[in-house]
């Protein structure tokens, strides 16, 4: 129960990797709003883990929308803890074909929506006087550059960027922002991925999943239930002295 009493509010939980971080709070004692866009989504996610969970409707990339949503979460559970920045959308495709709305929409959910929920949560955070945890989600692929990954891997640059300009700025409020690097992490989120690799590289479904996954170190693609050990420590008073970091949670396939 390291999260007991703590309330966290984690974007793009509707399913994958931030369901599973709403539930591994949970069961650490938290009680977690559940953000993301797909409201029916999210509200079955919600209502799946019990009372101790609440649904939030919220679109990252459209200000009005965090504000109503940050203010009905504190509504909900009195206070803001914890964030977990962790909405993104993922898209792959060769320099030549790379358009305009694509970058926009990308960047959008990626660097500004976490850009502007982390000034969300910090404004609560501040006012309420009582310090903080912000993590963001990065990647591996913001580490470096990917063939047909430019927009995706420079966004995740960004969050990396961000994390360390706002872990400064905030750590005299004791607000710690720190960011985790998954490598591959299988879900639907993958099957994504995967479908455009098998476009692009002219590949068969499933095969750019099992490529990946043989070239971890630790032999397989990760889970999300692998990321969850990491986003409970750094909400805990044990990460206190952490901030601006960017851990990578990999199965060694990146040394930072
Ligand atoms: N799965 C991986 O291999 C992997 C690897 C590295 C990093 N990550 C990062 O981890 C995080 C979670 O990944 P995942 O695999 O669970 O992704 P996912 O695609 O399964 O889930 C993303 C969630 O974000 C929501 N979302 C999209 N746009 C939104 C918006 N505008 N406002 C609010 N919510 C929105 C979606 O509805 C969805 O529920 C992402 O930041 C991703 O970039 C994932």
């Amino acid at each position: 129960m390291r999260l007991q009493g703590k309330t966290a509010l984690i974007t793009g939980a509707a399913r994958g990797i931030g369901l599973e971080f709403a539930r591994a709070y949970i069961a650490e004692g938290a009680t977690v709003a559940l953000a993301d866009i797909n409201a029916a989504a999210v509200q079955a996610a919600a209502t799946s883990l019990g009372p101790q969970a609440v649904a939030v409707q919220m679109d990252v990339t459209d200000q009005a929308s965090i504000e109503a949503g940050f203010a009905d979460a504190v509504a909900k559970m009195g206070k803001l803890d914890i964030l977990i920045n962790n909405a993104a959308l993922f898209t792959a495709q060769p320099i030549a074909e790379i358009s305009r709305a694509d970058y926009d929409r990308i960047f959008s959910v990626n660097v500004a929506g976490t850009l502007f929920c982390m000034q969300a949560a910090a404004r609560h955070m501040i006012a309420r006087g009582e310090g903080g945890k912000i993590i963001n989600m990065a990647s591996q692929a913001g580490r470096r550059g990917e063939s047909l990954v430019a927009i995706y891997c420079a966004s995740k640059a960004a969050v990396i960027s961000l994390t360390q300009s706002a872990g400064l700025n905030l750590i005299p409020h004791r607000i710690n922002v720190n960011a985790i690097a998954p490598g591959v992490v299988d879900g639907e989120h993958w099957d994504h991925v995967d479908s455009l690799f098998a476009k692009y590289e002219g590949r068969a479904p499933g095969e750019k999943k099992k490529i990946v996954g043989s070239a971890v170190p630790y032999g397989r693609m990760g889970t999300a239930q692998d990321l969850t050990g990491m986003a409970i420590f750094l909400a805990t008073p044990e990460a206190d002295y952490i901030c601006a970091q960017t851990f990578g949670v990999d199965g060694g396939n990146w040394m930072a």
